[in-house]
């Protein structure tokens, strides 16, 4: 009998620094962090993010597992999702630093970058800051290294294997459970579906109020798995100012928006030149393509229902052309 273990991982990190924060090496990369910034060194470049945005987007890559295809922090540094490895880039997705010859790429085993990033995001989150949280309900990123936020960074990711409120599956919401309504969401009814089984199928009809549900979500731009059908993901979120990560697709994803309003800024994933922006309301659907990369901006608090196709060959028929990049033929 063989028995999966997780390879040895070894962490590299220094010592504190004058602001009391460790710097951290993968591979070819430094990463820095002091009061205000991140500095982030490589063979052939730099770059400089606020500390706030980069540990909102690193926050999103650890939780996420680095996601579906690839998390851009910002126009220049990011990853790419071999699902097994994983890219770590500077500058190959931007248009100027790839005429400029100054892009840079590295291949990681996810096990390591897992563990590295998970490590940074510990080191560098203070107790006052929770990277999940919209930044009118979390405190400052910013200062000295002051204490750590651990119960914020390592939340449950909520994953139904069918869906919530299944016997034995993800549970519902509640104040008890440390889920209060949000301010925005204090006019959505918490009343729940009355469920009228036959006889001996009491275990096995569920139903939820999605809207409730939604209603009662701590956090912002993190979608949670609440029903799975095969490889049919319902993945809904509660959303407030900026999606912290410009995601590239690897495959379609659908968009409902299921209220108030979000502005989508869509660029061409292997350039960042702009393709569309588009507004979407109550009630609208849209498809974003496979070849894309998007940011969201939602002006208050909004609920958005992020439908995923999980098939894991869809990746490689895209980009192999065996599939198309857009959803639908009309
Ligand atoms: C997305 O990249 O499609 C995405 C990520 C997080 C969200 C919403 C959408 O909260
Ligand atoms: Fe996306």
């Amino acid at each position: 009998m063989t028995i999966d273990t997780e390879p040895e991982v070894q962490v590299q990190r220094s010592e504190p620094n004058d602001q009391g924060y460790r710097e951290f090496t993968l591979g070819e990369f430094i990463f820095r962090r002091d009061e205000y910034f991140v500095y982030l060194r490589w063979p052939t470049g730099s770059h400089i993010m606020s500390a706030d945005a980069f540990l909102r987007a690193l926050q999103r890559d650890v939780a996420w597992d680095f996601f579906y295809g690839t998390v851009n922090f910002d126009g220049v540094f990011g990853t790419v999702n071999h699902y097994g490895t994983v890219d770590m880039f500077a500058g190959r997705y931007n248009d100027a630093y790839r005429k400029a010859e100054l892009d840079y790429a590295e291949n990681i085993e996810t096990p390591l970058i897992r563990e590295t990033f998970a490590a940074m995001l510990d080191d560098w989150t203070n107790q006052t800051f929770d990277p999940f949280a919209s930044p009118h309900e979390t405190g400052s990123a910013f200062g000295l290294k002051n204490g750590e936020n651990r119960a914020a960074i390592t939340r449950h990711r909520v994953a139904a294997v069918r869906m919530v409120n299944v016997p034995g599956d993800e549970g519902l919401r509640a104040d008890e459970n440390g889920h209060p309504v949000n301010r925005h969401f204090s006019d959505v009814t918490q009343d729940e579906p009355t469920v009228e089984a036959e006889p001996g199928f009491e275990n096995e009809v569920a139903s939820f109020n999605l809207f409730a549900y939604l209603s009662r979500s701590q956090v912002t731009w993190n979608p949670s798995v609440v029903s799975v059908c095969k490889d049919s993901l319902f993945c809904p979120t509660t959303e407030e100012y900026i999606l912290p990560i410009i995601h590239g697709n690897d495959r379609v994803e659908w968009f409902l928006q299921l209220s108030d309003e979000i502005h989508w800024e869509v660029e061409d994933r292997e350039s960042g030149s702009v393709r569309a922006r588009v507004v979407m309301k109550a009630g609208d659907v849209c498809a974003m393509p496979a070849d894309i990369r998007h940011q969201g901006y939602s002006p208050k608090r909004s609920m958005l229902l992020v439908w995923e196709n999980a098939n894991p060959e869809l990746p490689d028929l895209i980009a192999g052309g065996k599939t198309p990049t857009y959803p639908i033929d009309f």
